[in-house]
């Protein structure tokens, strides 16, 4: 059985101000009718695939459960983590509960605030992935680089991807979120793919890396899972060991420095939504480009988004070119489409003001 293992514990700030601390981007309808939360559950649910384990702390746990009744699925656990340290003891916690219950399992680490439009071709790529993490080995994603992406993690791969046709291909190193100059050196060598953020392993394999590559990671994770408290369906993990695990992403913990992995190439359509800019490609846009959902209406517009978050607020955009704005009943964003990024840096000189 796969366990999708399903982590919602980040709080993005580049999507202020429909991301909030209190209600992060993968809780939210940035695209259709679902969440992000949603349609990641819904993508890893069916034939093969065990009920997911959820990984999120505690102010999101209502909306956790709700959101999960909301497309009918029933989650195999809730654990909680007293304070967000990042991935690897996000991971490390559910493997070490994994073990419990199904030593011999697989567990597919999701992320919970990606698109993946193409979910048939996504569970295809995990069945190419299988066999390879049944044996041990580490399994990670690959996605076409598009730009020389500082925020991504990059995939070395042993030979060409070829047609992009889901097999298990080695890999010779995992290179986490590098410089500009470098990131520019892999787009330009062609044999480097971007790491998609989303892992396949056996819960064996995992166990075996983390004791190799993290092994200050295991005595406090382990803790804080024996040591939990069941608490209304969720686990609550122990707060004391939890906190003296080191706060490191599974990138840098484990998988840079890894000899076992492979990726399977996965060309079907995958984003991080990771600004605006993002949502804009992803929103379905007319021929002068223009994306416009809820009260937005554009007039002789070009390359510009117009969001209006609340069904009361009409936003119009007249003659606008490349702009992103994003109307909520509290606040309105109203950016260069080419900034989109910089929009952290205003949440920074907001927390800064409060
Ligand atoms: N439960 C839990 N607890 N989830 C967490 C925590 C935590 O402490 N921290 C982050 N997450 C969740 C986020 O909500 C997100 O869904 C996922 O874990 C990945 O974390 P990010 O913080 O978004 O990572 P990243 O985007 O910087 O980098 C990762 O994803 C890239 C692709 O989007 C890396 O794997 C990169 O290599 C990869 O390219
Ligand atoms: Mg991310």
């Amino acid at each position: 059985m796969i366990h999708p293992i399903l982590l919602c514990g980040g709080s993005g700030t580049r999507l202020w101000p429909l991301s909030r601390k209190s209600y992060p981007k993968q809780f939210a309808k940035l695209l259709g009718d679902q969440t992000l939360f949603q349609a990641s559950a819904q993508r890893l649910s069916g034939e093969g695939f065990a009920a997911p384990t959820v990984l999120t702390n505690s102010d999101f746990r209502f909306i956790v459960t709700e959101q999960l009744a909301d497309v009918g699925i029933d989650p195999a656990a809730i654990l909680i983590e007293p304070e967000g340290r990042n991935t690897a003891p996000a991971v490390l916690a559910a493997a070490l509960w994994l073990e419990k219950t199904d030593p011999d399992g697989v567990m597919l680490i999701a992320p919970s605030d990606h698109v993946v439009p193409d979910a048939p071709a996504f569970r295809a790529a995990v069945q190419a992935g299988l066999s390879a993490a049944c044996a041990g080995q580490l399994v990670t994603f690959g996605i076409k680089p598009a730009h020389a992406e500082t925020g991504y993690g990059y995939l070395e791969l042993a030979e060409d991807p070829g047609d992009f046709s889901a097999r298990a291909i080695a890999l010779t190193q995992f290179i986490e979120k590098p410089g500009a100059a470098r990131a520019q050196e892999m787009l330009d060598a062609g044999n480097f793919l971007w790491n998609a953020g989303i892992f396949l392993f056996s819960v064996k394999g995992i166990l075996d890396a983390f004791r190799s590559h993290a092994p200050n990671l295991i005595t406090p994770v382990q803790q804080a899972v024996d040591a939990g408290q069941h608490d209304l369906g969720f686990l609550r993990l122990a707060p004391e060991p939890w906190a003296k695990a080191d706060d490191i992403s599974i990138d840098y913990a484990v998988m840079e420095k890894a000899d076992n992995l492979v990726v399977v190439p996965f060309a079907a359509g995958w984003s991080d939504l990771g600004g605006w800019d993002a949502v804009w490609r992803e929103t379905a846009r007319d021929d002068r480009g223009v994306a416009t959902s809820g009260a937005g209406t554009a007039i002789d517009c070009d390359n510009t988004l117009l969001r209006s978050e609340d069904s009361n607020l009409e936003v119009v955009g007249i003659g606008l070119k490349n702009i992103v704005a994003v109307a909520m009943t509290d606040a309105v964003l109203i950016a260069d489409i080419n900034r989109a990024q910089d929009v952290k840096l205003a949440v920074a000189a907001l927390k800064s003001k409060s």
